[in-house]
């Protein structure tokens, strides 16, 4: 069966190795096409996402060997341009490969990208971006046609902050011809990781980590070896599975500079938050207190990523508190489910306001996208009794494994 079995109301206690970042590895693989020669990715995460982006660079004749957590990426004989759809449809980072591909091939051919249901998700950005450079772009109604004679470097200012855009355009941006200045660029640590493999392998790009990336294309990039670091997003899962469940826990490895506005949500609501280079040492004796009024940002602000399994947490703090949601427009899709456990919340739009409960009931549940299927299992590992979360493989799109890693730190939690 698909799905994860929980038997809940375990205190959580050890510490637990934090995983390769997804959406920084997703982007470097990406481009790896770009390289002239072979790149060594290690510290690659075991995930779904990753073994997807990893089918679809085969079809494209990329040579790939992975071996554990290192994957070695051949992209020489790089010739086909048209993506299967079926990968395509089901990853929404698929796109990530487009402004790659256009400097390596000249022309793609691709249907929209699929992912995570949390709204409508437009690429209309990347499309946009991609025209200033020099690319023609026919859409159809289940994709689109794209082609460039030679990409050139261009002026962009991204009217709302897009992490995948900037990416894409960095993409295009190393081995186009001339200068490309990205205005009101997405600040999030994996671009800083994609730009710091990039200029690893020759690439020249600077104001690294802030809003304005200035790219100067280069004729060609050279091999490289790169450790992807620690996933932010995880940690801050188990984060806050130590806030429902209670406990003391290790983040070992941790990005703790990557993660300030977490820390710092979750001393609001009473945690301990011990950082070092180490990790992070989380700590929950007391019940947990509402935070203050909890709003999703983009980097260095509250991760959106991280707003379901806060809002677990939140379900088991004493007082009212407010969460808001402000990147994406129907990121509330647990909402129902964690009323079935006995929370209670009350959705406005883009806005909960959560009651805090003493107990979360276990229930059967279903994950209907990855972070809020992470979140559903954390909150089975605080309720009294079982829980079943079903579609365990949106959850495993993101995490290599969540069970083990619960259960290392003693909760009680496996695969069905
Ligand atoms: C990435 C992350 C995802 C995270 C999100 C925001 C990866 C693989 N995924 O997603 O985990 O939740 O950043 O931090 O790294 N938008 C447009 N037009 C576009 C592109 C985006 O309107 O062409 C909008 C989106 O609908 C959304 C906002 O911009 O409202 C931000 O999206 P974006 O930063 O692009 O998210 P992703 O790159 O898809």
């Amino acid at each position: 069966m698909d799905a994860i079995q929980i038997y809940g109301g375990n205190c959580l206690h050890g510490q637990v190795r934090i995983q390769g970042s997804k959406n920084a590895v997703l982007p470097i693989l990406a481009a790896a096409l770009l390289i002239d020669g072979v790149c060594e990715i290690e510290n690659c995460p075991a995930i779904s996402d990753v073994y997807h982006m990893l089918r679809l660079m085969e079809s494209l004749c990329c040579t790939i060997d992975r071996n554990g957590h290192t994957v070695r990426v051949d992209a020489a004989g790089v010739s086909r341009c048209d993506m299967p759809p079926d990968s395509v449809g089901v990853m929404r980072s698929s796109i990530m490969l487009l402004g790659a591909l256009l400097a390596r091939t000249g022309s793609v051919s691709m249907q929209y990208p699929g992912g995570c249901v949390i709204g409508s998700r437009p690429i209309d950005l990347h499309l946009e971006g991609l025209r200033k450079m020099g690319v023609v772009i026919r859409e159809r109604e289940d994709g689109f046609d794209a082609e460039t004679k030679g990409l050139t470097g261009a002026v962009h200012r991204l009217p709302i902050v897009s992490v995948g855009a900037t990416e894409n355009l960095v993409l295009a941006a190393v081995l186009a011809n001339g200068n490309t200045v990205i205005e009101n660029a997405a600040k999030e640590p994996e671009i800083t990781a994609l730009c710091d493999f990039l200029i690893k392998a020759g690439a020249k790009i600077e104001g690294v980590g802030t809003k304005r990336l200035c790219i100067r294309g280069v004729e060609k990039l050279h091999e490289v070896s790169y450790k992807v670091p620690a996933d932010r997003i995880v940690a801050g899962t188990y984060l806050a599975a130590c806030l429902c469940c209670g406990g003391e826990v290790f983040l070992k490895g941790a990005p703790c500079m990557q993660m300030k506005a977490v820390s710092a949500a979750a001393a609001s609501m009473g945690a301990g938050i011990e950082e070092s280079k180490e990790g992070i040492a989380v700590t929950c004796i007391e019940r947990r207190v509402m935070p203050p009024g909890l709003i999703t940002a983009c980097y260095p602000g509250f991760p959106t990523d991280l707003q379901s399994a806060f809002l677990a947490a939140m379900t088991l703090a004493d007082g009212e508190g407010v969460l808001e949601e402000t990147i994406f427009e129907n990121r509330f899709r647990i909402v129902p489910q964690l009323r079935q456990m006995g929370a209670r919340i009350d959705c406005q739009k883009n806005k909960v306001c959560v009651s805090g409960v003493r107990t979360l009931c276990g229930t059967t549940l279903r994950a209907e996208e990855l972070r809020g299927g992470a979140a559903l299992v954390i909150a089975g590992c605080a309720a009294q009794g079982r829980s079943v979360v079903k579609n365990r493989h949106f959850i495993e799109r993101g995490y290599e494994d969540i069970c083990h890693d619960l259960c290392s730190l003693g909760a009680r939690c496996k695969k069905e």
